[in-house]
């Protein structure tokens, strides 16, 4: 990395202030923090689960970042940034390349509990930490980072922030038990970690890396399209290769759209899965439609808002 990198990503980091929240702040993490430890047993992957238990993120409050760092270190040598809010990209990947995975502070409101437009303390730390506690996993996270500036030096930022979308934010891994969900977008969001696994609708696609580059998504409602892993290091291995030729030759290919399928998809057997599990709607459940907190890059939410 650059000394510019390291100028602009050390300008956007600030102080959590952890002794600042208040209680209010503190009883809308433990609310939303409870309901997911509900619905995610028997949805969430193993290694999500297994972080979460490492890490010690509880539902008694806002974790304070410094001693979740000294945790998550110790395991896979990251530590959390605090940040304002959205950061650009070329500061986003200049802190993952460094082991850096950078969080908001701020909570929603609790009339936000479903939706808000973007990431929170709670999506960031609840839905992307726990999984940097795996060793293939943070490496992949890390390797992200390294690839988002070459992106962006050859132009080609939008194929690889779609699979950040349809990996780290929305992916889904079978395991012999099932189909589970590693994708911290889904994870943070009660509507969506039921929806991606249960409703008929969405396809459920095996993960092929020009597959994913070449597909848009949407940033306002449930995915209609997700990918499936067999685990991470098919994840790590897939992308391990150079992608400057993959850029150019999936250039002169037509995107897909969100909703779409094509002649070499190889679905998932979602039959299968969606008997393995037996949560249906029974836990009384509200399934509220609203979009999850995937990392909008601000270029998403500026097109959006200009529609
Ligand atoms: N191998 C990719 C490249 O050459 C880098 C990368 C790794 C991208 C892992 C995403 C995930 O650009
Ligand atoms: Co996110």
């Amino acid at each position: 990395m650059t000394a510019v990198d390291d100028q602009s990503a050390a300008n956007f980091s600030i102080e959590q202030k952890w002794q600042d929240y208040t209680e209010e702040e503190h009883s809308i993490w433990r609310l939303l923090f409870e309901r997911q430890q509900q619905l995610l047993v028997g949805r969430a992957c193993d290694e999500f689960l297994e972080g979460l238990d490492a890490l010690g993120v509880a539902a008694y409050g806002i974790p304070d970042f410094r001693k979740l760092s000294d945790a998550l270190d110790a395991a896979t040598g990251w530590r959390i940034v605090a940040v304002p809010g959205l950061v650009p990209d070329d500061v986003f990947f200049a802190f993952l390349a460094r082991r850096r995975f950078p969080s908001t502070c701020f909570i929603r409101r609790r009339d936000q509990l479903d939706y808000l437009q973007e990431p929170d303390v709670f999506h960031d730390i609840c839905g992307h930490v726990p999984l940097l506690m795996n060793p293939v996993f943070a490496d992949y996270m890390q390797a992200y980072g390294e690839g988002g500036l070459k992106a962006l030096g050859l132009g080609h930022l939008q194929h690889l922030a779609r699979l950040y979308w349809y990996t780290v934010e929305f992916g889904l891994i079978a395991t012999r038990r099932g189909l589970r969900i590693y994708g911290s977008g889904v994870l943070s969001s009660a509507g969506e970690s039921v929806y991606c696994l249960e409703d008929p609708r969405p396809h459920r696609i095996r993960f092929d890396l020009r597959r994913v580059m070449r597909t848009r998504y949407r940033i306002d409602d449930f995915q209609q399209t997700y990918f499936v892993i067999d685990d991470f290091r098919q994840l790590f291995d897939a992308t391990r290769p150079d992608f400057a030729p993959i850029y150019h030759e999936i250039a002169t290919q037509p995107d897909i759209e969100p909703d779409g399928l094509v002649r070499d998809d190889r679905p998932f057997n979602a039959s299968r899965s969606l008997s393995a599990g037996s949560h249906g709607q029974k836990n009384g459940l509200q399934v509220v439609r609203s979009p999850s907190l995937g990392r909008k890059r601000l270029e998403d939410v500026r097109q959006h808002h200009n529609q």
